[in-house]
């Protein structure tokens, strides 16, 4: 009798570069020192990839994570979904890349782009619709090589970022990470307050743009990002739980973007939930932008923090402003 299959996550995977960039490295480079990022971000050290790498590197490695975990070869993948707002380059997008190099079958494979550090949740949320449309087996990729493309003269930004890539493979099986629920949202009258404007239509690159740094310059009001990311990724969270009819107390662990410190303090003190529920990397990592999320979650699973069973909820929010909640049980 054939077993009965469920779409979910059948694997998960991330990867990050070796080289590690301290607060007091950047207190060499910069006018800043490890006791102010520390303070006001939570972040000690990041990780940058190597002047040879590119996205496309580190999306394969992570995608190669996640295919071993879920027990399947890039042969039998039938869509690839990438998220990035640092592609491999302009045109085409990085799925082309990812597509050639693992040797994954002429499938459908495109980039969600520009959705910030929302992109993971998203992708992942249509993925699903897509696995379940035709039993497909879809990789889902988050990928951000940011030390590349900012500007390392801003203090104010680029203390904050790291580099990293995580991925999962969304598909039937037997018995898959479920997804429970998702929901989504978009606030397109804040894109000023978190945004990189040149290179668009609105800014096309010229010799003058690069010559003044706007091809590097993110604008960023912190005190407004930070607000909204509490509201919104607790709103989101209650959303979540509301759509799935749980409460916060069955969920075993809460798997946030890691923004910044102060800012998983807060959506943990305004949802009302214990410290020892909620993931965080951001000492080690920083902010790895739509990585983050399924870094955090590939390695909160490898230190035993999620068991059989487990309901663990993943939040995310990022420039757009775009914000997503998805309830997962392993
Ligand atoms: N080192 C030392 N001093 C710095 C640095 C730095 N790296 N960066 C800024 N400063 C200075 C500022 O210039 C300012 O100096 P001034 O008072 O002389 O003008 C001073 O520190 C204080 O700046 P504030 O803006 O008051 O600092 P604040 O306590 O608000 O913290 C921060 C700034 C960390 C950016 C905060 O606003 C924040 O966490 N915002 C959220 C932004 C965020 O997390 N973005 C991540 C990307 S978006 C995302 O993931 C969704």
């Amino acid at each position: 009798m054939a077993t009965e299959q469920t779409i979910g996550i059948l694997g998960l995977g991330a990867y990050t570069p070796e080289r590690i960039m301290t607060n007091d490295d950047w207190a060499e480079l910069i006018d800043t020192s490890d006791e102010w990022i520390t303070t006001r971000t939570g972040i000690k050290r990041r990780r940058f990839a190597a002047d040879d790498e590119t996205s496309a590197d580190l999306a394969v490695a992570a995608a190669r994570e996640a295919l071993a975990d879920a027990g399947i070869t890039a042969d039998e993948i039938d869509e690839i979904v990438v998220a990035t707002d640092t592609p491999e380059m302009y045109t085409p997008d990085t799925a082309a890349f990812v597509q050639d190099r693992l040797g994954v079958r002429p499938v459908p494979a495109f980039d969600m782009a520009g959705s910030g550090c929302a992109g993971f949740l998203l992708a992942l949320d249509v993925a699903r619709c897509r696995a379940e449309e035709g039993g497909k087996n879809v990789l889902v990729i988050a990928v951000e090589l940011i030390s590349r493309l900012m500007n390392w003269a801003d203090r104010d930004t680029c203390v904050l970022f790291g580099d990293a890539a995580g991925a999962a493979v969304v598909g039937p099986g037997p018995n898959p990470i479920e997804m429970l629920a998702a929901v989504a949202g978009t606030d397109g009258s804040k894109a000023g307050i978190l945004c990189l404007e040149a290179g668009g239509t609105r800014v096309p690159f010229t010799l003058e743009a690069a010559k003044a740094g706007l091809h590097k310059k993110l604008v960023m009001h912190g005190r407004e990002v930070f607000r909204e990311a509490v509201h919104r990724m607790g709103d989101a969270a209650r959303e979540v739980l509301a759509k799935a009819g749980m409460t916060l107390d069955e969920v075993a662990l809460v798997v946030p973007h890691q923004a910044n410190g102060r800012i998983l303090d807060a959506v943990a003190k305004r949802l009302g939930l214990p410290a020892e529920k909620l993931y965080s990397n951001i000492r080690d990592y920083g902010n790895t932008g739509s990585a983050s999320v399924p870094l955090a979650l590939t390695q909160a699973r490898e230190q035993g923090r999620i068991r059989k069973g487990d309901p663990v909820l993943l939040i995310s929010f990022g420039a757009g402003f775009h914000w997503a909640a998805l309830l997962l049980r392993f």
